[in-house]
């Protein structure tokens, strides 16, 4: 049987067969197909948006790739405060938003007291909260949880153990995954991800990755292109193409068909219209920032975020619009994947 058919009918590949469709472009109209069918099929038309609330750009960490590492002193750093942060979520509920996602670089900036206050301060609006903050303690994480939080997105990166390693100075791999399998333990609708386009990154490795997704029957998954960011010890990498993180986008839509994949940032940076042409070929959610002012520009992971110069306002908009031109919805409901309800249903039933 053919590669994507193999796919679409069984939603099972080996790496073998994953890096083949990889290597070559011969598969690229009959997997968008696919990945396309398969998005309608089982998560429809509508378009998850939820609000990205880029809190902090103050990072403990060293990853290479990223702007926000904590060796890069050529960027300005900011926490907003607690009143801040809520204050920005209630004004993104009434554009409309019904998710708030908490991102920030990894640091320690907040109490966990604080920071579960600013938790049930957004869920008392009547928002799902998603936290996407890094690895912390089993404690951490729980106490977080029990205070509303609803989802947590950790991209594991790569699954490349040895290239990990080399990206990450002073992290472990293991405690990666570790960090993921404690935040499904605790109940969180739990996301990953990873770079497409990393230095040495493989074909074989790429595909690696997606049965990483796979094995962990994980509810979400972000694929963005790597983009080389000036101090940062990859600035002159060749970094990542579009059409390669479409693709690993495309292959992960027809192997997890209940799963959110969101549109990413990333790719409408590499590419006008990105976005669209990611929720045209596989994705269902997008993220507009509601950051605001001079701190969008700031949250700089890498150079030429689109939009830093917009207010939230105007980004909910212009998206919605760009939705609705290529006949899809804005979803009314609070943003849970299929996966995420199928599974909570089998658990009361079983
Ligand atoms: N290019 C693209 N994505 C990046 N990220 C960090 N740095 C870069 C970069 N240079 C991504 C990471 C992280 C997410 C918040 O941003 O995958 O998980």
């Amino acid at each position: 049987m053919d590669i994507i058919q193999k796919a679409f009918l069984r939603r099972a590949l080996s790496v073998e067969e994953i890096e083949a469709v990889l290597s070559t472009d011969r598969y690229d109209e009959a997997l968008f197909k696919a990945a396309d069918l398969t998005r309608q099929r089982y998560v429809k038309r509508d378009v998850h948006l939820k609000g990205l609330l880029e809190f902090s750009n103050v990072c403990l960490r060293t990853c290479h790739y990223c702007g926000l590492r904590r060796e890069n002193d050529g960027l300005k750093r900011y926490s907003l405060s607690p009143d801040e942060i809520v204050g920005l979520a209630k004004k993104a509920a009434t554009y409309g938003y019904r998710t708030i996602v908490l991102q920030s670089g990894e640091n320690r900036e907040y109490s966990v007291g604080d920071f579960c206050k600013v938790i049930e301060n957004i869920r008392a609006l009547n928002l799902s909260v998603t936290l996407s903050i890094g690895e912390k303690s089993e404690n951490e994480y729980r106490a977080y949880k029990e205070a509303g939080a609803n989802r947590y997105l950790l991209r594991i990166e790569t699954t490349d153990k040895p290239l990990y390693k080399a990206l990450h100075p002073s992290m472990s791999y293991e405690r990666r995954v570790k960090c993921l399998k404690i935040l499904k333990k605790l109940g969180y609708e739990t996301g990953s991800g990873s770079l497409v386009g990393l230095p040495h990154q493989t074909a074989a490795s790429i595909a690696e990755d997606i049965l990483f997704f796979q094995e962990n029957d994980f509810d979400m998954i972000g694929i963005g292109p790597f983009i080389p960011c000036e101090n940062t010890p990859l600035s002159a990498a060749q970094g990542g193409s579009f059409d390669m993180a479409l693709k690993v986008m495309a292959l992960v839509r027809v192997l997890m068909p209940t799963i959110n994949i969101p549109a990413t940032t990333a790719m409408e940076t590499l590419r006008p219209n990105g976005r669209i042409l990611a929720l045209q070929n596989g994705a269902n959610v997008v993220m507009p920032v509601i950051t605001e002012g001079e701190y969008r520009a700031l949250y700089r992971l890498y150079p030429g975020k689109v939009c830093v110069g917009d207010t939230p306002s105007h980004c909910r908009g212009c998206i919605s619009g760009k939705i609705r031109s290529i006949n899809r919805d804005i979803s009314v409901t609070n943003g849970d994947s299929e996966r995420f309800i199928i599974r909570k249903e089998i658990r009361r039933a079983v």
